[in-house]
């Protein structure tokens, strides 16, 4: 019995460690070794997730689909059919249809190099912290096609979205002393302003990437008390059926 017991102990101590290896706890760009920005992610925060869709449609959705989230969906963040159909449709769009675009794929492959990817999982593919990161990071490149480039992600083919909004931001490098070595420490510096202030800009940020997480995940605010329920109906269930085992081997023994 004992040792029947240690193995079922030792499982789910391994599976404990299987699932913790699992959840992501990445602090730098795959790419570039940028420290990543926290995203003020809060699903619970309506506002910021009707103003972080406005700026989507309006910003990203130019380049970018959500192919498997359609506007009718935002009925859940508070926001009526009307407002949906005023604020966030273009003449052809349905309230019903999902948030396509008319860019070619194959077209923006040969504009940016690569084709802008689909984002109604973006935030779960990339992590909120990047892409909250990578929008604060973009700084003016004479050097390249578009004009930008990008300190979390150098050499992106993506121009920056919000330009209009942040401004004309500048790559700042400063050389600092580290263990006896000059290092160069590369920074965004501010530029020729755009419409919005620095507070503001990290505000419209934060609430584009709470939209996108909400999107890729739009049952998450349900499923997280539905998981504890579950929990609780499990843990009653497992009283039970210990008591149904303690039953059976009693009859076995004797
Ligand atoms: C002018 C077209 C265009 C617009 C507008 C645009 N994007 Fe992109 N985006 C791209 C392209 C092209 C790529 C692929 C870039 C690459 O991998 O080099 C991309 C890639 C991305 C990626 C993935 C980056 C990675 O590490 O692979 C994210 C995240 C993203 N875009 C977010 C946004 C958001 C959020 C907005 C709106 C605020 C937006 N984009 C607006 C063209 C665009």
């Amino acid at each position: 019995m004992a040792k029947f017991r240690n193995r079922a102990i030792a499982a789910l101590v391994s599976l404990a460690a299987v699932l913790s290896a699992a959840a992501p706890s990445s602090a730098l760009a795959a790419s570039s070794g940028v420290a990543l920005q926290r995203a003020p992610v809060n699903l619970q925060d309506a506002v910021s997730l009707q103003r972080g869709a406005h700026l989507f449609v309006n910003y990203c959705m130019g380049c970018h689909s959500a192919n498997y989230m359609r506007f009718n969906r935002l009925t859940d963040l508070g926001l009526s059919e009307e407002q949906i159909k005023e604020y966030l449709l273009f003449a052809t769009d349905k309230v019903g249809s999902p948030m396509t675009i008319a860019m070619r794929a194959s077209d923006a492959k040969e504009w940016m190099g690569k084709a802008p990817p689909d984002m109604t999982v973006i935030a779960r593919s990339k992590r909120p912290d990047y892409i909250y990161t990578l929008l604060k990071s973009y700084y003016v490149d004479e050097s390249r096609a578009l004009g930008w480039n990008n300190l979390a992600y150098p050499n992106i083919g993506m121009p920056h979205p919000l330009w209009q909004l942040q401004g004309a931001t500048q790559l700042k490098v400063e050389e600092k002393q580290s263990h006896g070595h000059a290092v160069q420490v590369k920074s965004i510096g501010p530029g020729e302003s755009g419409l919005m202030n620095a507070v503001e800009y990290d505000r419209a940020v934060g609430d584009v990437v709470n939209y996108l997480v909400y999107m890729g995940e739009p049952w998450k605010v349900q499923s997280s008390r539905v998981g504890i329920i579950v929990m609780f109906f499990l843990s009653i269930l497992l009283v039970f059926v210990y008591l149904l085992k303690l039953e059976f081997w009693r009859d076995i023994k004797h």
